[in-house]
Order: C-alpha cells, then structure tokens, then sequence
C-alpha cells in the first residue's frame, strides 16, 4: 500500500533500528528509508542482517547492518558508535529487538523469564542509554524537528493478562514505564520525544508464527472489531508518524495499533 506520508518525511535523518532485520523492524527500516532516512540495522544473527541490508540497498535505501545482542552492554555501545562513522549522527533509535515463545508460568524457568526481560526491557534501556549522547544533540530550546526520538516496540499483553506470556507482560510492562519515564526526563532536559507502539497481531512476522498457533488464528480474527489482522505496514506508519514532524507534540505514549483488539471481549 502506498504511504500517506510525504518521501522526504524523514529526509537527512539517521535511525538504528533495533531486530530491524526480519518482522516488523525490516518493515520500519524500509518505510524509514523510503522516507528519506539512512538507516542502520541491529541483529545477531548476521546472515538475516546480510539479506536484509541486500533488499534495501536494492531499493536505494542507504543502510548498514550491524552485528549485535542488545542485552551486551558493549554491543549496543560499538553498535551506537559504527552508526555514527557510517552516517555521522543519530536522530532516531527504534528498540524492536525482542524475545518470546510460548510457556506457561510452572513451564518457565526463573531463567526464561529473566531472559525475556534481558533482552525486551533491560535491552530498550541499554540501547537507549548508549544513544543518549547523540540523541540529545538538538538539545532544549531547539525546534521540533531537532531533539532526538526512541520509540519503543510493545505490546498490549499486560493491559489486561495473556496466557502463557507472563514473562512478556511483565517485560512490556517495563518497556511502558520506561516509555514514560524517558519521555519525562529526557524530553525536558534535551527535547528528546520518547513513545512507543503496541501492535497487536500481525500478519507475516516471528512473532505470529511463534505465538499464534494455526488454530488460534480465526478467534483472534473474529474477536477483533476491524474483522482482520494487522500488517507490518500499519505498525511502520505508525512509526513513521511518531518520528516525524507530524508527532512534534507527541511525548510519552504508546500508541495502540492492534484494530481495537485489547477492548475486546465475547459478546455475552
Ligand atoms: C520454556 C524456554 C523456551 C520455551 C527458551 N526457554 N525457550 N522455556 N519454553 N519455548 C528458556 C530456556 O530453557 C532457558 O532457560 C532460557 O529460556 C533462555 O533460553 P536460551 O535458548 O538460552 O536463550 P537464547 O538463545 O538467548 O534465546 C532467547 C529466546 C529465543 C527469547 C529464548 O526465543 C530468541 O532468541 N528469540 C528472539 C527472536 C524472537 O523470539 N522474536 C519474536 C519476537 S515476537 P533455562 O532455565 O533452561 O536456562 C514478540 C511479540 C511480542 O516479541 C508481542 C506479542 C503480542
């Protein structure tokens, strides 16, 4: 589907996208760089960055894919860093990288969990902290378009409570307040807007494919209002929303884009 947004919405930015190599991160790095940002890429597994980097060069996207595990502190740091010498700057990090299978609680070693949060929640905050010296380059006082941007990859498990994803909830659950808690301390101290995004599921990704076996899938269909899944490219827009001018004031949130799924309940 052709995108609402102008091509040059993200024109002269630069963005580390985070499991941008497969799922709903490639999808982000794609539409970041059809709207004009050069884009870098996180993964560890390097033959899915190789292929990933190949399909967006072959749409003129300016991109690099890096090698790394966000729960390795000295990971996220050369990552931050090999961003810079390829593009010179970041303005927009986007923490997609994620854990999940599906384990009931009694199923699920204090290991599991642990890892889960590692890799979600600790991971969000360690790429961020890592970027925080050249996110915070448009400093205060700037203009919109000048303080850097995180934007945070959820989901709405935790609103309410999901079966066999406690480990999940809970990591979501901590990416959320660390949502808002950057958004409140960094966006007053160095204009940087922090929000994040809760898709609900989505079509072609590890995570429908983990997570949603084939039975599963007509009931969600049929419980969510719009009557259908959602697609990568709904949670691209979304993103492309928030980290452009469009969401200057936007600070803080997450934004659900999951057709109304979270509200909903059987009708009797
Ligand atoms: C129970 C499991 C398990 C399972 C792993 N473990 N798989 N326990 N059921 N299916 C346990 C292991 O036994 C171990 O605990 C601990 O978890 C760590 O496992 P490792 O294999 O050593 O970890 P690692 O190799 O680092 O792999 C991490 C992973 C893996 C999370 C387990 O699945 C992964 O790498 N996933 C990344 C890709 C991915 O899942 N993408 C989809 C994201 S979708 P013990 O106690 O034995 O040591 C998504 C959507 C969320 O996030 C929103 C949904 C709506």
């Amino acid at each position: 589907m052709e995108s609402p947004f102008k091509a040059d919405a993200l024109k002269g930015k630069v963005a580390l996208v985070t499991g941008g190599g497969s799922g709903i991160g490639f999808e982000i790095s794609t539409q970041f760089g059809l709207h004009g940002a050069a884009v870098a890429i996180m993964g560890r597994r390097k033959h899915v960055i190789d292929a990933a980097v190949g399909a967006l060069q072959a749409r003129g996207i300016r991109v690099v894919g890096l090698e790394g595990d966000v729960r390795k502190r000295e990971d996220a740091g050369r990552v931050v860093e090999e961003t810079i010498k390829n593009f010179g700057r970041l303005d927009i990090l986007v923490n997609c990288a994620a854990g999940n299978f599906l384990a009931s609680p009694e199923d699920l070693s204090p290991n599991a969990f642990r890892t889960v949060l590692d890799i979600d929640s600790v991971g969000t905050y360690t790429m961020s902290y890592e970027a925080l010296k050249y996110l915070k380059n448009g400093g205060p006082g700037k203009g919109p378009s000048d303080g850097g941007i995180i934007l945070n990859i959820s989901a709405t498990l935790h609103y309410t409570a999901a079966w066999y994803q406690i480990h999940v909830s809970a990591a979501k659950a901590a990416v959320d307040a660390t949502t808002r808690g950057l958004a409140l301390e960094w966006g007053s101290d160095y204009n940087i807007r922090v929000n994040g995004i809760a898709p609900g599921p989505i079509a072609d990704t590890p995570g429908m494919s983990k997570l949603a076996p084939e039975e599963m899938k007509g009931e969600h269909r049929d419980n969510t209002p719009l009557y259908r899944f959602g697609e990568k490219w709904d949670i691209a827009m979304a993103a492309v929303y928030l980290a452009s001018d469009a969401g200057k004031n936007v600070n803080g949130t997450t934004l659900v884009v999951d057709g109304g799924l979270w509200l909903s309940h059987p009708r009797y």
